[in-house]
């Protein structure tokens, strides 16, 4: 189920004429003005009013170099700047940071991040030239860089982020392996068999939280619980995974459970409420098995919950959480799918460890 085969580039495919320039920052009147003053620089400006949106335009227009604020509604220049790194198709763009923070933490913390920090106000004469001055000085490193990512859009490469997303999130060690296994194995047993599709779900499950590289372990590890801005913030990690997986493209059909792995088959999930038969089923079948592992599991703050009485938190879900069909076939065939699944599972570790 794996594919290292090379892909389209679309870094190098882009032959810029006059630079390209992708503007984002909340402030409407400012980012139009500015756009206007590098336009007349000679570069072709694109704009975006925040960080969701930026993003998705790095991934389709490819510019040479992204100028960013960092206070920001939805993502902040920080997140977007690590969501643009985890990106094989976005993670070689030089970022300036452009804002008015100008205390020396705020500095320290974009320069690590960023090839520069230009605070406001800025003549746009000097802003240009320093442009013009990163595009320069990146061209050798970003060359250097390109040649080496054309190694990094395998699988492979994913299940490693994969791997450090499980390692951020310290609940859920070993979940990503045992769910990827459990949901083709279920699967399997429905009788969906179709090789491509099996394929497909199995990335999908082992990536299916990787949009959480995104979200700041502070809120991805509190102990206690989240603040309405920091739900909003974790809302946001199927949206990541969407991007990231959508615009590589042996991964680009598996995008379906990083996506939709929290909508219910009630609606009342996210990020789009999602009802019954519009979530697709190989996302029904996960969410079974998602929670299925998480009951199962031993965490800080629970024991682990017997096989037992998990599934009969899982059917006491059925019609509200889960598409009832599945939940039915899962505990009817209960015992023959979990073997078959650890089976695999172990398969796997050998492998790996092999
Ligand atoms: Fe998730």
């Amino acid at each position: 189920m794996e594919d290292n085969k090379s892909v389209d580039n679309p870094i190098t495919d882009h032959i810029p004429g006059n630079p390209k320039l992708l503007v984002i920052d909340d402030d409407a009147n400012f980012l139009f003005g500015i756009s206007r003053l590098l336009t007349k620089a000679d570069f072709t400006v694109i704009a975006a009013t925040d960080g969701v949106t930026g993003i998705a335009k790095a991934q389709s227009e490819c510019p040479d170099l992204i100028l960013m604020d960092i206070n920001m509604p939805k993502m902040t220049g920080f997140q977007v700047k690590k969501a643009l790194e985890i990106d094989p198709v976005t993670q070689f763009i030089p970022v300036v940071f452009l804002t008015a923070l100008n205390d020396d933490a705020s500095m320290l913390a974009g320069l690590s991040l960023a090839e520069d920090y230009i605070t406001k106000p800025v003549d746009s004469t000097i802003l240009a030239a320093r442009i013009k001055s990163i595009l320069r000085r990146v061209k050798t490193g970003m060359r250097r860089a390109i040649i080496e990512s054309d190694k990094s859009f395998s699988f492979e490469r994913f299940k490693q982020w994969a791997y450090s997303v499980e390692m951020m999130d310290e609940r859920s060690v070993g979940h990503t392996t045992r769910v990827a296994n459990l949901a083709v194995t279920l699967a399997k047993s429905m009788g969906y068999i179709d090789d491509s599709f099996l394929e497909n779900m199995y990335k999908g499950s082992f990536l299916h939280d990787i949009g959480k590289l995104a979200i700041p372990d502070k809120v991805l590890n509190k102990p206690g619980p989240l603040s309405a801005e920091e739900w909003e913030l974790m809302r946001q990690h199927p949206l990541v995974a969407s991007h990231m997986l959508s615009s590589v493209p042996i991964l680009k059909n598996a995008t379906e459970i990083p996506l939709m792995h929290h909508e219910r088959w009630d609606g009342k999930g996210y990020p789009n409420h999602l009802a019954g038969e519009q979530i697709p089923i190989s996302v029904r079948i996960f969410t079974i098995v998602d929670v299925y592992d998480a009951l199962t599991s031993k965490r800080p703050y629970k024991e682990a919950i017997s096989e037992e009485n998990s599934l009969q938190i899982i059917r006491s879900l059925a019609g509200k959480q889960f598409d009832p069909a599945a939940v039915e076939h899962f505990a009817t065939h209960f015992q023959e799918i979990i073997s078959e699944s650890e089976k695999l599972h172990q398969q796997y570790v050998q492998s790996e460890a092999g």
